[in-house]
Order: structure tokens, then C-alpha cells, then sequence
């Protein structure tokens, strides 16, 4: 097995929506099909333990996770889908990245330092109050799932860049006190991908409690639809499409032309109404396939589990020997 052209986690919390679709599972999934290209697309379960403590949350959106990607077409036989917890070279990479990591380049992580600042404004007398040894190390966990492939770019949101440039100095000094077996992985942030708006105007996010789930039931999705904030113009009056959410979610899908066409609807007047039914009934169109296939899925869990299993031993094919190379360079095994 070749090393990752790209390689990208995805943390298995909370139920999968329409924002993570257009920001991160299309793009995804178009290029899992691309033939030239190794690329590795795996569940972050370690990552996941980090917030949560409820197992049956964790399992549950790791299943959900797995079957909305696979339902949306990820070609999971051309590029390489697993789990993080199947590939036990991660966690003791993880160890040995730790070993190289200053801890002063940890005291600067972002989440870390949110945490810490949190503490601090609610008065509490230990800064470091609540804050595990998980969540400070977490970009070296990050780092390891990333070198343990020696991935070349790694596509990521905004806000993970700082810890790819984490990454990229713990990999800088592995190489430097050992032996340069890793290469320096580049971030990607894709700018074109669509940041979608949510129920209430802002970004679509489980932190703001304003997403519209991939697969629920029609009905309920009809419902969300209908709760999609708009202003209070009337049926017949011109409308702005760039500050209408409604707008923005169709445009997310729909093709440049009829983009175009809408946007005059717009101009001309589109009744809140209209507008808001014709929307549920594009996505509906869209989703009503993989809907399907996604149900059938979570139906039988255990299929999921083999096409993730397929992948782990994929990807242990260049994780196992590559271990072992490591392992020898920094002195540990091979007495003989
Ligand atoms: N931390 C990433 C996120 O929250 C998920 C992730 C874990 C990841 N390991 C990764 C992303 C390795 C890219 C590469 O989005």
C-alpha cells in the first residue's frame, strides 16, 4: 500500500447534516473516486473520546457517521475508509510523537487555551480545572494519524490549521533528532467548498443547535424547511437572494443555471411559501436515494463493520511496516 496523497479524519460526534455534506462529505467523495489519487478517509473514535463519556452516544454517531458516507457514495473500495481505533500503530505513534512534542508548542493549542481562558472568566481558582491530559494532546494524536501514513495534504476546515502546523513541527523534529522518515504534510483548506447558513441564519452547526440532519424522515425534514428564518416581505415583493438562507441552501446544490433562474425569481417576488416547499421538495430529490441505502445500513450494522474492517487492513498495510521502521530507528526492537 502506497503512502496517503491525502488523508482526512472526521470525528464521530453528533448526527450528520446538510453542513457537513457541502463542506466536507461531496468533496470527499468526489475525490475518493479519483483513480490517481491514494486517499485515506477515516472515523476519529480516539478523537471522539476527548468530549464525551457516553458510549452508546459515541457508537451511535460513529455508525451514523460510517453509513452516511458510505450511503453518499464514498468509493470505499478505490480509496481507503477505516477506523482510527482499527489501526493500533496510531496510539503508539502517538507515544513515541509525544516524546519529540515540546510542551510549550501544547500550551499554545487553540482548544487547549479556549478551555483555559473559559476557567479563567468563570473565576475558577486552577486554570487547568476540568481539562484532561486528552484534550491537551490532542494535536499530537491529530499528528500521528496523519504521519502515521506520511500523508502529503491534508484537507481540513479553518479551524484545523494550527494543528497542522503542529503537526508539521513535530514531524520537523522527529526528522531532526532521528532520521527524516516523515514527510511534512501540507493543509488544504478548501475556500470554494460552501460554509451553509442553518434554521436561524448562522453557520450550520451542532453548536448552535440550528442543523438540518441528512437523514431524517421526509416529514421532519419538511418541517426544519419550513422553520428556515426569513423576513417578513410579502408574497409578491422582489426579494435578496445573497442574505436569504433559504437561497443559500438551494444554491449549495443546484447547478449554475438554475442558480441564475432562481435568483430572478427572487427579483420578481417568490412567495416565503413557495420558496420554502420548493426547496424541501430539490433536497428531498436529492437525499431520497441515499436515504434509502443510508436506512438499510444502519439496519445492518454489520456490513459496515466489514467494508471498515477491508479498510483498517488496507491501511495496515503501510501503517504495520512503517511502525516497525520507526521502532527500529529510535532504538526500540531489533537487539539483534
Ligand atoms: N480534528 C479534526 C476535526 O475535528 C479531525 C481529525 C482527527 C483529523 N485527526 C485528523 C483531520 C487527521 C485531519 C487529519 O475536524
Amino acid at each position: 500500500m502506497k503512502n496517503a496523497d491525502s488523508l482526512t479524519g472526521i470525528t464521530t460526534s453528533g448526527t450528520p447534516h446538510l453542513g457537513n455534506y457541502v463542506g466536507a462529505i461531496r468533496p470527499a467523495v468526489e475525490s475518493s473516486k479519483n483513480k490517481a489519487l491514494t486517499s485515506y478517509y477515516f472515523l476519529a473514535d480516539y478523537h471522539s473520546i476527548i468530549k464525551n463519556n457516553d458510549p452508546k452516544l459515541r457508537r451511535q454517531s460513529a455508525l451514523e457517521i460510517a453509513a452516511a458516507w458510505i450511503a453518499l457514495g464514498l468509493d470505499y473500495e478505490n480509496c481507503i475508509f477505516y477506523r482510527q481505533s482499527d489501526i493500533p500503530e496510531i496510539p503508539e505513534l502517538t507515544w513515541i510523537l509525544t516524546c519529540v512534542t515540546a510542551k510549550g508548542l501544547m500550551n499554545r493549542a487553540h482548544a487547549y487555551k479556549a478551555s483555559v481562558a473559559e476557567n479563567e472568566e468563570a473565576g475558577n481558582k486552577d486554570p487547568d480545572k476540568g481539562i484532561t491530559m486528552g484534550l491537551f494532546s490532542y494535536p499530537i494524536l491529530m499528528a500521528a494519524d496523519i504521519l502515521m501514513f506520511n500523508a502529503r495534504k491534508v484537507p481540513v476546515g479553518k479551524d484545523q490549521v494550527q494543528h497542522l502546523e503542529m503537526t508539521r513541527d513535530i514531524a520537523a523534529r522527529f526528522n531532526h533528532i532521528y532520521k527524516k522518515l516523515f514527510i511534512l504534510p501540507e493543509v488544504v483548506v478548501d475556500e470554494s467548498s460552501a460554509v451553509l447558513s442553518g434554521l436561524d441564519g448562522r453557520k450550520m452547526s451542532k453548536s448552535y443547535n440550528n442543523t438540518i440532519p441528512l437523514f431524517d424522515t421526509q416529514k421532519q425534514l419538511r418541517k426544519l424547511i419550513m422553520k428556515i428564518k426569513t423576513n417578513s416581505l410579502g408574497p409578491d415583493e422582489p426579494k435578496d437572494p445573497s442574505t436569504c438562507t433559504l437561497f443559500a441552501i438551494y444554491k449549495a446544490f443546484a447547478s449554475e443555471d438554475q442558480t441564475k433562474a432562481m435568483e430572478e425569481r427572487y427579483n420578481q417576488g417568490i412567495a416565503w411559501g413557495t420558496m420554502k416547499q420548493e426547496l424541501f421538495e430539490y433536497i428531498n430529490e436529492i437525499l431520497e436515494e441515499p436515504r434509502q441505502k443510508y436506512n438499510e445500513l444502519i439496519q445492518n450494522p454489520g456490513d459496515i463493520d466489514t467494508i471498515l474492517m477491508q479498510g483498517a487492513q488496507k491501511a495496515r498495510e503501510f501503517s504495520v511496516p512503517f511502525l516497525e521502521k520507526i521502532r527500529k530507528t529510535i532504538g526500540i526492537r531489533s537487539l539483534g
